[in-house]
């Protein structure tokens, strides 16, 4: 039985992409693809969906308003709807730019996962190269952990470190730690759809 993904993405979508292709090579042996959902239209991960023969839909965050505020719960509830049409084992958020509110938590919590582009606990939250490099790190990386309602706060699942080099920019060493991002997002999610684990605490216990 092949273990069905989503994917979540609000923007370029490559550690999207990268999961899309691996999948389709079978570098990931018994997953599938079942759709992306973008909350932004013009997400370029939508025509990288449409590329690789991938379900795309749209649930544009920025339509769901009351009162002149953002309806963070009416958005997730359609999430939920187009999530139902799916039914996934896993939702990989990647590059999804809106905070996973209760809504969707309530119903998939614990089988949501995200990379973030730092070593987590470290530099959390928007911007993390530039938070890593302002602080003068000397290594740096990326997590793939599950999603809770702390935010970037949840067990982790891979880490990657990169060294940082004297003359990195923000732009230069987010270009470098995209590769190894996708590099783990690929490990991540092979481990989750090939291998038991438990939960124990923080900590992920493997083959059990
Ligand atoms: C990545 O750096 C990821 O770690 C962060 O957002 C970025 C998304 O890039 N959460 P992409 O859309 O996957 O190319």
């Amino acid at each position: 039985m092949n273990f069905k993904l989503a994917a979540l993405a609000s923007g370029r979508g490559s550690n999207f992409e990268a999961l899309a292709r691996a999948i389709q090579t079978r570098e990931i042996p018994n997953a599938q693809i079942e759709c992306l959902i973008s909350n932004n239209p013009k997400a370029p991960a939508l025509q990288k969906a449409v590329r690789l023969g991938i379900p795309a839909r749209v649930v544009d965050s920025s339509c769901y308003r009351s009162g002149g505020r953002p309806d963070r719960q009416a958005y997730e509830e359609e999430v939920l709807r187009v999530l139902a049409e799916f039914s996934p084992d896993l939702i990989c958020l990647a590059g999804y730019l809106l905070v996973v509110g209760n809504t969707i938590l309530e119903k998939w919590g614990g089988k949501i996962i995200n990379i973030h582009p730092a070593l987590l606990p470290s530099f959390k939250g928007l911007n993390a190269q530039h938070q890593a490099l302002e602080y003068g790190v000397r290594v740096t990386g990326c997590t793939v952990h599950f999603v809770t309602d702390a935010l970037d706060g949840g067990p982790i699942i891979v880490q990657k470190v990169l060294t940082v080099r004297e003359d990195d920019t923000e732009e230069s060493l987010s270009a470098r730690l995209l590769p190894v991002e996708h590099q783990a997002y690929l490990e991540a999610v092979k481990r989750l759809c090939t291998q038991n684990y438990r939960i124990v605490g923080r900590r992920i216990i493997w083959g059990s």
